[in-house]
């Protein structure tokens, strides 16, 4: 079985799975703020993860707030620095036409208590237009309240140019939020070298245990809380916290430290096969082909051949890739990310993503190049649109 859908979730990391598998044994478990010794214990090792991972992402301590994921996060943020009525002097959100759901759901909610939206035009490459930036800010910049573009994006793993957005974001004193989530575990991230107020991470997306996360926030004072409770991490995230999953945070970001040095093996692995594959059908189109992209995803469409059932067929092969994104994989139509790409039905409605990790080897692109090649050998006769 190949699995390919790395960005939907990824399966549980090795380093993770091991340290699971002992730690689900050992124990100990009890609640981390409780004042006993085993509840010592217990807050002694998430403080001793929080360090860790503030190493490993480049930022201080109390910058980590640590949550269920990133949605979580992203509302949060959106919460903590928006209002339910905005005022005249504050009432832009400055975005992009290619972020999550999370993010659309959240300027939608405000849109609706009062906030302009103003959406960056995307380039043809999937890159954000920064002139168009400029522009928005040289207008709009003093009644900016947030500015957020994604740094990586799920579907088809374009990289934004999030440091230089982050420049002008504090050359105009607006508060600049981009959505990690794709970004930080697969690819090298530093928080302080990022010109980001805000970021997010989802331990699902970087191999470690389902449900929890972090915000990284530069001045954690600007936070307040989304989940009110015991006052925990500092009562800007109330509940006690997942710190089994918080350690696997942890531990799957360690292994990414000690892998990284992987990351232009698996980006050439990932050049060859969109080389192989167009050298078998050179009508193939792929999404952002010449832009900085994750070392491991390519989204890949033949125009007229629907997605759906590329992604069948190749299950039929025990390769398991989604069209655009998990979530509107059941959606076949073109995606709001590729349109906003302006790309047409043609292409859009025809894309696969493969996603895949650090972990992959040249085998595993080669059976997804057999199967792909079955695919459409066979779909090219039926053509589906
Ligand atoms: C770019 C991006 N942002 C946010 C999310 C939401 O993350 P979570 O599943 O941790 O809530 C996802 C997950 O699909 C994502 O890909």
């Amino acid at each position: 079985m190949i699995y390919a859908d790395f960005n939907g979730s990824a399966p549980l990391c090795n380093d993770v799975s091991k340290y699971l598998v002992k730690r689900l044994q050992d124990g100990p478990y009890a609640n981390p703020n409780s004042i006993h010794s085993l509840g010592k214990k217990i807050m002694f090792g998430m403080e001793k993860c929080r360090r860790s991972l503030a190493k490993t992402l480049g930022c201080e301590t109390n910058q980590i707030i640590f949550n269920s994921g990133s949605s979580e996060g992203i509302t949060q943020i959106f919460n903590s620095l928006l209002q339910e009525n905005p005022s005249k002097e504050k009432n832009i959100i400055i975005t992009s036409g290619i972020e999550h759901s999370a993010v659309v759901q959240c300027c939608e909610k405000y849109q609706a208590t009062g906030y302009n939206i103003l959406t960056i035009k995307t380039r043809e490459n999937g890159v954000v237009d920064l002139g168009h930036l400029e522009e928005l800010l040289r207008e709009n910049g003093k009644r900016t309240a947030l500015l957020t573009v994604m740094a990586a994006n799920n579907e088809n793993g374009i990289i934004q140019p999030f440091q230089e957005i982050g420049k002008l974001a504090q050359k105009n004193n607006i508060p600049y939020f981009s959505d990690t989530t794709q970004y930080i575990g697969k690819t090298q991230f530093n928080f302080s070298e990022s010109n980001l107020d805000y970021a997010v991470l989802s331990s699902h997306k970087i191999g470690a245990l389902i449900g929890s996360g972090l915000i990284i926030a530069k001045d954690p004072s600007k936070l307040v809380p989304l989940v009110l409770g015991g006052g925990q991490e500092k009562g800007l995230r109330g509940g006690t916290q997942n710190y089994i999953g918080i350690e696997t945070v942890a531990v799957a970001m360690d292994s990414f430290e000690q892998n990284k040095d992987k990351l232009k093996q698996v980006n050439d692995l990932r050049v060859k096969f969109e080389k192989n594959i167009r050298a078998k059908f050179p009508e193939l189109v792929i999404i952002g082909d010449d832009s900085p992209r994750l070392a491991s995803t390519t989204m890949i469409s033949y125009p007229g051949i629907h997605g759906q059932a590329v992604q069948i067929e190749l299950e039929s092969q025990d390769v398991f890739v989604t069209t655009s994104s998990a979530c509107s994989d059941n959606k076949p139509e073109t995606s709001r990310v590729l349109k906003a790409m302006g790309i047409g039905d043609e292409v859009g409605r025809g894309v696969i993503r493969i996603s895949l990790c650090l972990g992959t080897t040249p085998a595993i692109y080669e059976k997804i190049e057999v199967a792909l090649e079955n695919a459409y050998n066979k779909l090219i006769k039926i053509k589906s649109f």
